[in-house]
């Protein structure tokens, strides 16, 4: 498995990345059309978009965009195809998406991660966030929900926007420094 920047990808590859992400997020990119419009939104110079290719088959991919006059990069958004997961292409392609917002000259990386399905997952879903937000911090439980990935990662909470998703449902903010790298 290589990767690589998805401004090398071909046709059929960049088919290959829009059906990852509406498998992955169709709450996000409920068609593939949404992911094909998704994906040619993000694939402009300013940003940077990493793919996991093997065999010319695109396994998994995501950018980072900068922010904050490029003191910050965001992630967004990350997915890794279902018959490939827990193999290491998330945690490879977020190292590569690292790398490359340090060599730009980040000093944060983060992302939103919304607990926005079903009932919720984390220990933050159906919460009130505004009291002693401080100890449900020290206290968060993932649950099934992807934050787990990135607390395995060694991203921190660093914020949390109360009902984004609708009540109840709030995106969570998990950053990490690259100046301690
Ligand atoms: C989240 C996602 C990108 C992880 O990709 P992946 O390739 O399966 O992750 P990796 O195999 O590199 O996992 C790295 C570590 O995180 C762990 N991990 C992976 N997914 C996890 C999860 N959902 N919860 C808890 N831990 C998880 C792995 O077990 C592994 O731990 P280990 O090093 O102790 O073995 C993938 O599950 C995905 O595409 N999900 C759907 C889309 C999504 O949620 N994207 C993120 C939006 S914010």
């Amino acid at each position: 498995m290589e990767i690589i920047n998805m401004a090398q990808l071909n046709e059929t590859q960049i088919i290959q990345a829009a059906q990852i992400l509406t498998d992955s997020i169709p709450i996000g990119w409920p068609t593939l059309q949404d992911a094909l419009d998704e994906i040619n939104r993000l694939l402009i110079p300013e940003n940077t978009m990493l793919a996991a290719v093997e065999k010319d088959i695109v396994l998994g991919w995501g950018g980072i965009l900068p922010g904050y006059n490029g003191n910050v990069f965001e992630i967004h958004p990350l997915a890794v195809r279902g018959d490939r997961r827990k193999q290491g292409i998330g945690r490879a392609i977020i190292a590569a998406l690292e790398d490359e917002a340090r060599k730009q000259g980040g000093m944060t990386i983060y992302l939103g991660a919304d607990d926005e399905r079903g009932n919720g997952e984390t220990s933050f879903a159906n919460v009130d966030l505004y009291d002693d937000l401080p100890e449900k911090i020290k206290s968060f439980s993932p649950g099934t929900h992807q934050s787990g990935f990135y607390l395995k990662l060694g991203y921190k909470i660093i914020g949390v926007m109360p009902d984004a998703n609708g009540i109840g449902k709030p995106d969570i903010y998990f950053g990490k420094s690259l100046r301690k790298l």
